[in-house]
C-alpha cells in the first residue's frame, strides 16, 4: 500500500521536481516459462528519459513490450534488472512512495463490477491516504464524463465508460506521473476527443503524461515525444517533430485533364509511375528536389494538369520503417 507521507502531487512538485519524470535504464525482463511455452525475453535493455512535463508516446507492435515497462513501473510485474526512477525515486529503494508519485490506467480494465463509480474513486482515494477534505471525487466524475453515472454500477458501464472510470482512478491521489496503457482502446471517436481533451488539460496543469496508443495519428497529434518499441528495444525515441522529420519522403500526385499513354520523358530522371492514364505519381526527396523541378517537367510535357496533391509522409511511415524487420512476423498494428 503506498504510504500517505511522502505522497508528491502535481500541483505541489510542479515548480521543482527532477528534469525527468521518469528514467529507465538497462531495464530487462524475462518471463519464465511455464509448460511448453519457454521463458520469453520481454525486454532487452530498454533506455528511457521521460522529461517532466512532456507527453510522452510509447509506439510498438503487439507484443514490443510496452505493457511489460509500464507494469515494472506499476509494481505489477518484477524486473529481471536494471533500474528505474519514477519522479526521481528510485523503484527498488524506494517503492512505496515511487508508486505514490504515478498513476496508472492498465490495458487490461479491472473495476470490481458491484462498485458504483463514486465508490471506485473514493476507495481508491482511501487506499493512497487521500483525506477526505482533499478529495476531488465530483470533479474527476465530471472531467470523465461519468456525472450522471456517479452511482451506477461499474458492470452497467460501457467498455469506453469503464476505461474513462480507469483514468479517473488513477488521478484520485493527483500523482505528477500519469501512465495510460492505451487509454482509447474501445473509446468512440467523440469521447476520445474529450478524454485527449482531458488529457492535455492534466498535462498543462503540470501532470506529466506516458501514453501508449495504437492509434498513430493521436500519438502524432498529442506528444511532443515519441518512443518507439520493438522487441524489447528502443529502437526511435525523439521530439514527435524530428521523428516525421526523419522521412524524407514525399509523393505528388498529379491528375490529369487527358489520357496519356506512358510516363513522359521529361520525368526520367524521377521516381515516376503512371497508376492509371490519368493519374501521375512522383517520389521524391524534399531535400534533394524542389517542387519547382517538377512543375517544370510538367510544363516542359505539355501535360494538362486538373488536380495536384502532394502527399506527406507520417508516424505510421517512420513507424513501419522501424518495425518492418523479418522477426516481427508476431507483431503488426492492429
Ligand atoms: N505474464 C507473461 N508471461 C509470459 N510472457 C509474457 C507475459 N506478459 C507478456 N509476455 C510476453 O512479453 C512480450 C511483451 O508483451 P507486452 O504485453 O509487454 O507487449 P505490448 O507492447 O504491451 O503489446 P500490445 O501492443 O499487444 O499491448 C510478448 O511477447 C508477450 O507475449
Ligand atoms: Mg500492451
Amino acid at each position: 500500500m503506498p504510504d500517505s507521507v511522502s505522497r508528491p502531487t502535481a500541483a505541489d512538485m510542479a515548480p521543482a521536481g527532477p528534469a525527468a519524470a521518469i528514467a529507465i535504464r538497462d531495464l530487462r525482463k524475462t518471463y519464465r516459462g511455464s509448460g511448453k511455452a519457454p521463458p520469453k525475453e520481454a525486454l532487452k535493455g530498454i533506455n528511457l528519459t521521460i522529461p517532466r512535463g512532456s507527453i510522452y508516446g510509447l509506439l510498438g507492435p503487439n507484443g514490443a513490450g510496452k505493457s511489460t515497462t509500464i507494469n515494472i513501473l506499476a509494481g505489477l510485474v518484477n524486473k529481471t534488472s536494471g533500474t528505474a526512477e519514477i519522479w526521481g525515486i528510485d523503484i527498488d529503494k524506494h517503492p512505496r512512495s515511487a508508486r505514490a508519485a504515478i498513476g496508472i490506467v492498465p490495458q487490461e480494465l479491472n473495476l470490481d463490477p458491484f462498485f458504483t463509480p463514486r465508490e471506485i474513486l473514493d476507495l481508491q482515494a482511501g487506499l493512497y491516504g487521500v483525506p477526505k477534505a482533499e478529495r476531488q471525487t465530483d470533479r474527476l466524475l465530471e472531467a470523465v464524463g461519468l456525472k450522471d453515472k456517479a452511482n451506477a454500477y461499474a458492470r452497467t458501464l460501457s467498455g469506453g465508460m469503464r476505461r474513462r472510470l480507469m483514468v479517473a482512478k488513477a488521478m484520485v491521489h493527483a500523482p505528477p506521473v500519469l501512465v495510460l496503457d492505451e487509454p482509447t482502446a474501445g473509446v468512440d471517436v467523440e469521447l476520445r476527443q474529450s478524454l485527449w481533451a482531458y488529457v492535455r488539460e492534466l498535462n498543462r496543469a503540470g501532470t506529466t503524461v506516458v501514453l501508449t496508443t495504437h492509434y498513430l495519428e493521436e500519438a502524432q497529434e498529442l506528444c511532443d515525444t515519441i518512443a518507439i518499441v520493438n522487441h524489447g528495444q528502443v529502437v526511435a525515441c525523439d521530439s514527435t517533430a524530428v521523428l516525421l522529420g526523419r522521412l524524407d519522403a514525399k509523393e505528388m500526385v498529379v491528375t490529369l485533364d487527358q489520357d496519356i499513354a506512358a510516363v513522359p520523358t521529361q520525368f526520367a530522371g524521377f521516381d515516376a509511375s503512371l497508376d492509371n492514364p490519368r493519374r501521375l505519381t512522383i517520389r521524391y526527396r524534399p531535400t534533394q528536389t524542389r517542387v519547382a523541378d517538377l512543375l517544370g517537367a510538367m510544363a516542359a510535357a505539355g501535360l494538362s494538369v486538373k488536380d495536384l496533391s502532394m502527399v506527406e509522409s507520417d508516424l505510421e511511415d517512420v513507424f513501419l520503417q522501424l518495425t518492418r524487420t523479418p522477426a516481427s512476423v508476431d507483431g503488426g498494428l492492429r
